[in-house]
């Protein structure tokens, strides 16, 4: 029930109509009794300054930015956490005291759903497709991981080969980056991680790369979750490939950034985690 004491939290980017960060946020105050309501705010780039300010002058409790603005809105906070910076990127706000601090919490929900689903995650050769906002936080995340061999590829390989330059140059530690230039090389991996953003409108009928460049058994996971089942991962279901859906890492990083925002506990996170994927598989069948 809404009532005086519901708290505010939401999403603000442009567009953010058809969002599930709704769906989600508002189960989880659902099902722990949280006084809180979610909802989206599609905001227009030149008046974001004055969005957060609104936001901050009604008292909200936190929120999350996404596309366009994960960098934008770094000027416009009062602190932020390490790794956020690190990667520039910001997708959760917190609210203390009044003081809005930034986090980033897409990479590691990334991690977190690869650490469940992908045995001896540690000793993996992990391929990651595209090297815009998305790919920064995923690779800084997984540049963390110490025994890890990760390449970056990018359809316009500058930009792969300077993030590769950065995560190798003093911000991994005991993690090898390289970029990869040749499609020969994509079977050499054991995980490929898609962020680009072929297979959402309008490329719903595109993949970025040629599913059979893989090697057997390697592990195809889509960071797209509209549509639920990308060309990229419709192909490679076909060809005997295990997959990993989007929606389970918007999952994760909305309940890593419930975890900011209420404390939730693991127990309560992975109950909630198992409710939300049944009803989302029920209208996915
Ligand atoms: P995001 O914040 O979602 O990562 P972005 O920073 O604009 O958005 O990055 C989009 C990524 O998708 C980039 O890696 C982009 O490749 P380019 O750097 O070559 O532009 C990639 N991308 C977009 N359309 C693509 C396509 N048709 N084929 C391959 N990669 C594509």
């Amino acid at each position: 029930m809404i009532d005086s004491t519901t708290q505010l939290y939401g999403l603000i980017g442009n567009p953010v109509l058809g969002s599930r960060s709704p769906w989600i946020h508002n189960h989880v105050f659902n099902t722990c009794g949280i006084p809180g309501v979610y909802l989206t705010f599609n905001v227009e780039s030149k008046a974001l300054a004055e969005a957060v300010l609104g936001l901050k002058a009604l008292g909200v409790k936190g929120f999350n930015v996404t596309m366009p603005y994960k960098s934008d809105i770094i000027p416009l906070l009062d602190g932020i956490d390490p790794f956020a910076k690190q990667m520039g990127a910001v997708n959760t706000v917190v609210c203390k005291g009044g003081q809005f601090y930034g986090h980033n919490t897409d990479g590691p929900g990334l991690i977190a759903v690869l650490w469940r689903q992908v045995p001896e995650l540690e000793q993996k050769k992990i391929l990651v497709l595209g090297a815009g906002g998305a790919s920064r936080g995923i690779c800084g995340a997984l540049a963390s991981i110490k025994g890890i061999m990760l390449g970056i590829w990018n359809r316009s390989s500058d930009k792969a080969v300077q993030l590769a330059a950065e995560l190798d140059h003093g911000k991994s530690e005991g993690c090898t980056v390289a970029s990869v230039c040749s499609e020969n090389a994509f079977a050499d991996y054991d995980v490929v991680i898609n962020t680009t953003s072929v297979g959402m409108a309008p490329e719903t009928e595109h993949t970025p790369i040629n599913i059979n460049l893989l090697k057997q058994g390697a592990v195809v996971c889509d960071i797209v979750y509209k549509p639920h089942r990308t060309l990229l991962l419709r192909e490679a279901i076909h060809a005997g490939y295990p997959v990993i859906y989007g929606i389970e890492m918007l999952i994760e990083q909305a309940l890593l950034a419930q975890k900011l925002w209420n404390d939730l506990k693991d127990d309560q996170l992975f109950e909630i985690r198992e409710a939300l994927m049944k009803d989302f598989e029920g209208f996915h069948k």
